[in-house]
């Protein structure tokens, strides 16, 4: 077959889930709705009331709505995902020139989170099946490069500090969490979830987010709910919560008129206009879930017939958000997959149904080349095969 029919073949399966569109109607990967909801309402209350910066009942109606949802003692909410990971990742002690193990695959917020506090990401290669970090791999490379020295796990290649993990839920579905965690305990590391795509996906009945010490959340525009901008920490630990939301109110020390700090803190707290916004986005968090598991049956079904491609599913013990539907192109000649992939997304884009590739691995963007990694065959395998499918709740018309 030549990689012509396979994206014809690829673009009626899209059709045939879709509908076919007219040109006036491009299909995007993720949009947000705010059909039918609350949201005017609870945004007119932050104009009436003057209450629109970062404190109000909205944000601590968000955090408890946010508690409730996803199981978690503590969430706090600030003003993105990628904040959100600094200052986890600031809270388990990662410091200035210590390294963080973490994958190649994700959005660039993942490694810059590290680099925000002077750390350096150190990529560890991935499982085609989770599409995060392969634990086999994480525990090779932690035998191969560490050694204790004084109490701490450091690489012995470059003489940094190993300090903390942080595994991303990949398009929504789980990574492997539990064996994750157990390597994390075992190397006395710990664990800070990249959950920002999983908010309503769960490992084992766990809510992602929810495995290591703290875990993130991102309400960014193209995720499943959105605040606008936002971001929430998930965690069981109180102290942490109780320093997450000092440390992103610049340390204030609580009192009715003294301005007094007691460290260097951040100005990330959520404001209470977006968590209005975030409010009304959960009242109909299931439809929006159910939705786009409709959706991705949808395209299972649609896709099984063309050869070629598989539809990703999540895995037996898991059940995931399907934040993103994916298909890989499973040619064995990676020459073939490159055209493959080219032609799919010039034929879609063509007409007008905006598939989107992988990231570009982080360890090819031009500020992480140097960045510490084992052998990332996979990751760069993995990359060349992933189309993510237009995934809003609105294209199921049950929901529109
Ligand atoms: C895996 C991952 N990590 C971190 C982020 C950062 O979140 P934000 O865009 O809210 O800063 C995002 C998404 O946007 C993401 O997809």
């Amino acid at each position: 077959m030549t990689h012509h029919t396979l994206s014809r073949n690829v673009l009626n399966a899209l059709y045939n889930v879709l509908g076919s569109r007219s040109f006036d109607n491009p299909v995007y990967l993720h949009e947000p709705s705010f059909t039918g909801s609350n949201a005017w309402c609870y945004l007119k209350d932050c104009l009436d009331t003057g209450w629109v910066s970062s404190s109000g009942q909205w944000v601590n109606r968000f955090e408890q709505e946010l508690a409730a949802f996803t199981g978690a003692s503590h969430v706090v909410a600030v003003s993105n995902g990628t904040v959100a990971l600094r200052l986890a990742l600031h809270l388990v002690g990662v410091k200035p020139n210590d390294e963080v193990l973490t994958s190649p695959l994700s959005f660039v917020a993942t490694a810059n989170a590290i680099s925000h506090l002077g750390a350096v990401p150190h990529f560890v290669d991935i499982n085609s099946s989770t599409l995060s970090i392969d634990p086999n791999s994480l525990s090779d490379r932690l035998l191969e490069i560490s050694k204790y020295d004084n109490g701490y796990l450091i690489n012995r290649l470059t003489g940094r500090r190993l300090a903390a993990i942080v595994p991303v839920d990949v398009f929504g579905h789980p990574a492997d969490l539990a064996s994750l965690s157990s390597i994390a305990d075992e190397w006395g590391l710990p664990l800070v979830e990249d959950a920002a795509e999983a908010l309503g996906s769960t490992s084992g009945n766990i809510h992602c987010g929810l495995f290591g010490s703290i875990g993130i959340l991102s309400f960014n525009g193209n995720k499943v709910i959105t605040t606008g901008g936002g971001g929430a920490l998930l965690t069981n630990d109180a102290f942490l919560a109780e320093r997450a939301r000092h440390l992103s109110t610049t340390a204030k020390i609580p009192h009715p008129w003294l301005l007094d700090h007691d460290s260097i803190g951040w100005n990330d707290r959520m404001p209470n206009l977006n968590a209005a916004l975030g409010v009304a986005q959960m009242e109909d968090i299931q439809c929006k879930l159910s939705a786009k598991r409709l959706l991705s049956h949808r395209y299972q079904k649609a896709f099984n017939s063309v050869s070629g491609v598989e539809f990703l599913t999540e895995h037996p013990s898991c059940h995931s958000n399907y934040w993103l539907s994916t298909i890989r192109l499973t040619s064995t000649e990676t020459s073939l997959v490159k055209d493959q992939l080219n032609d799919i997304l010039s034929l879609s884009h063509a007409s007008r149904i905006f598939l989107r590739p992988a990231w570009k691995l982080l360890h090819k963007l031009p500020m992480y080349t140097t960045a510490p990694r084992n052998d990332l065959d996979v990751a760069e395998d993995q990359s060349l095969r992933l189309i993510n499918l237009p995934s809003s709740p609105q294209l199921v018309d049950k929901y529109e």
